[in-house]
């Protein structure tokens, strides 16, 4: 496996990962598995998230216990699809921030194209965990990255539900400071840049649209 990338084979994210993949799996029921996992992806890329000692007082007596350390994360979820993670990640980490990244893949081209940036404005003090379902080419995701960084983002992770090979590999040798968190890495992207078996279109398949 590729330095850097984390696949999260917990038997529950690979059991609701196939029902998603699945062809005749419901718009309802495809949106409420992405949620659901998105709260299990959560659960695996703050694993090692710093804590901090914190004097509380117990019914009991005072201890001390122990808190996440510095400020709120920001969730980054690239539109569409990658709002199908946000629901499930907030249930978990109610008070982080949001930052919307608008960016969709020229069905042509397969080029990345930016209509929408809007996040918090202190990003260098925060962890950014960079959401969408789908790591194919990578064009989103390095772009999404780029105007992140560019806006003083320094400490990024990326949480996919699928990636290609060829996209991990864009991505890390354009951003080899972001780490990746998938549920699963597939074989390869079709000659139109979908990846194989994949899942279909992400975005389509979470709103019913064609
Ligand atoms: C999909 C997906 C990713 C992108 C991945 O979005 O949600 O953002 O494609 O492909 P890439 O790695 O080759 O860039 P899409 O472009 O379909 O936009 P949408 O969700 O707005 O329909
Ligand atoms: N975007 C998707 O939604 N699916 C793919 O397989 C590739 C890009």
């Amino acid at each position: 496996m590729a330095a850097n990338v984390t696949v999260v084979d917990h038997p529950l994210v690979q059991h609701k990962l196939t029902l998603m993949r699945d062809v005749t799996r419901s718009t309802k029921g495809f949106r409420e598995l992405l949620n659901e996992i998105g709260m299990l992806l959560a659960y695996e890329v703050t694993r090692d998230l710093p804590l901090e000692p914190v004097t509380i007082e117990t019914p009991l007596q005072a201890m001390e216990g122990q808190q996440i350390a510095g400020k709120k994360l920001v969730l980054a979820p690239i539109l569409r699809a990658g709002v199908g993670f946000l629901d499930g990640m907030l249930s978990l980490m109610p008070a982080a921030r949001v930052a919307h990244i608008g960016i969709y893949r020229d069905p042509e081209s397969l080029q990345a194209v930016e209509y929408y940036f809007k996040s918090p404005s202190d990003l260098a003090d925060r962890t950014v965990l960079v959401l969408d379902p789908m790591l194919a080419t990578a064009n989103s995701a390095v772009a999404a990255i780029e105007q992140l960084k560019r806006r003083g983002a320094l400490d990024l992770r990326f949480v996919c539900l699928l990636a290609a090979p060829e996209g991990i590999a864009h991505l890390q040798r354009v951003h080899p400071d972001v780490p990746v968190w998938t549920a699963a890495i597939d074989s390869h992207l079709n000659d139109h840049g979908y990846i194989v078996p994949g899942l279909g279109d992400a975005g389509d398949r979470m709103y019913g649209t064609r």
